[in-house]
């Protein structure tokens, strides 16, 4: 989103008095179940510092439902929405006339969401008379590395979230390939799934993850949809299915019997997003020369199993892995 906010000595803008080495930008997001404000200051040389970032979460509010209300979600964020900004500038220490310009989630996401962070923004753009950045939601995991890591274009992208499984080639800021996608549910959904269905809470993945801690990760054999298959697509209906099919079966569950479940769940999907990681690692190699970086972003990169077959699929493939902090590459609350 930084390229597209203009520098101050550009010729074209109007000249004004504010500072001529670097941009503010005021960042919002609200495409889920979390309200997020942020002031970050971007120097000429392409250096970001981030000076607040706040983030109000939705889970009290939507775990009796076990999953995200999408009208409950709405409403809170329309009740947090100005105190969240009004909290990010203060704390940034800068005044809303430093700013240089806004950026919100303009989608995908729930759409009550998306629509309420992005008119505040506009709102706010309009009364400072400064520009108004649309940020695609995806696009913003897909940069996140690049707020914190030497983490130069062309690299490949693992995205695992709530909503979406992709693998892109990311080139440059606003030029993506996508080399494979879910066919189906997203890794992250397939976690709160599971974890709706053995009753362990919400959010999901964390539930799962602790859950798995005590469990036997070879316990159940479980599908693995498209492994070995010369693509980097996903699927993950059929694994869902399965661990509820599995879980029914047990009946009167222990909690021996949950923890493997979850284990053998969770090194399940560890095994497909290697999988097919692996082969997207190849087609980025035939088109790209190295040296490889690997970008993991989005909730589900939270999962230190994922992340350590991650590091070893690297190691083999000559990829240096590149997972952002995790405050900054999911949406939720660290
Ligand atoms: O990127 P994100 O914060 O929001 C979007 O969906 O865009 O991702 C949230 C997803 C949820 O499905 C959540 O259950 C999953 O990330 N997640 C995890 C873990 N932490 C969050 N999945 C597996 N293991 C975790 N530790
Ligand atoms: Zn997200």
């Amino acid at each position: 989103m930084y390229g597209q906010v203009m520098l101050a000595e550009d010729k074209n803008k109007p000249q004004d008095n504010k500072p001529k080495d670097y941009v503010l930008v005021l960042g919002v997001e609200s495409s889920c179940d979390e309200t997020a404000a942020s002031v970050v200051r971007r120097t000429q040389d392409g250096k970001v510092s981030v000076l607040s970032s706040l983030v109000a979460s939705q889970d009290e509010i939507h775990t009796p439902y076990g999953g995200v209300v999408p009208e409950l979600a709405a409403r809170a964020h329309m009740q947090k929405i100005e105190s969240m900004m009004a909290q990010a500038v203060k704390q940034s220490g800068i005044k809303w006339t430093n700013l240089h310009a806004i950026a919100a989630t303009s989608g995908p996401g729930l759409i009550g969401g998306v629509i309420t962070g992005l008119m505040a923004a506009k709102g706010l753009s309009v009364s400072l008379s400064i520009p108004l950045i649309a940020v695609n939601h995806l696009e913003g995991h897909a940069l996140s590395p690049r707020l914190t890591d030497d983490c130069p274009f062309p690299y490949l992208l693992l995205l695992v979230s709530g909503g979406h499984t992709q693998l892109l080639s990311v080139k440059g800021v606003g030029e993506f390939t996508r080399l494979g996608s879910t066919v189906d549910d997203a890794a992250g959904e397939t976690f709160d799934k599971t974890a709706k269905i053995m009753g362990l809470g919400f959010p999901g993945g964390p539930a799962v993850e602790k859950m798995a801690r005590k469990g036997d990760p070879n316990a159940v054999k479980l599908p693995r949809p498209f492994f070995g298959k010369p693509h980097a697509d996903f699927s993950f209906s059929g694994l869902k299915t399965a661990t509820m099919r599995a879980f029914e079966s047990l009946g009167t569950t222990s909690n021996k019997d949950k923890a493997n479940l979850a284990a053998s769940f969770q090194k399940t999907v560890c095994d497909i997003l290697c999988d097919r990681t692996k082969y997207a690692m190849d087609m980025f190699k035939r088109s790209n020369k190295g040296p490889y970086r690997f970008v993991v972003a989005g909730g589900v990169a939270a999962n230190a199993s994922i992340r350590s077959g991650l590091e070893n699929l690297c190691a083999d493939k000559g990829f240096t892995l590149i997972a952002p902090p995790l405050k900054y590459c999911g949406d939720m609350v660290p």
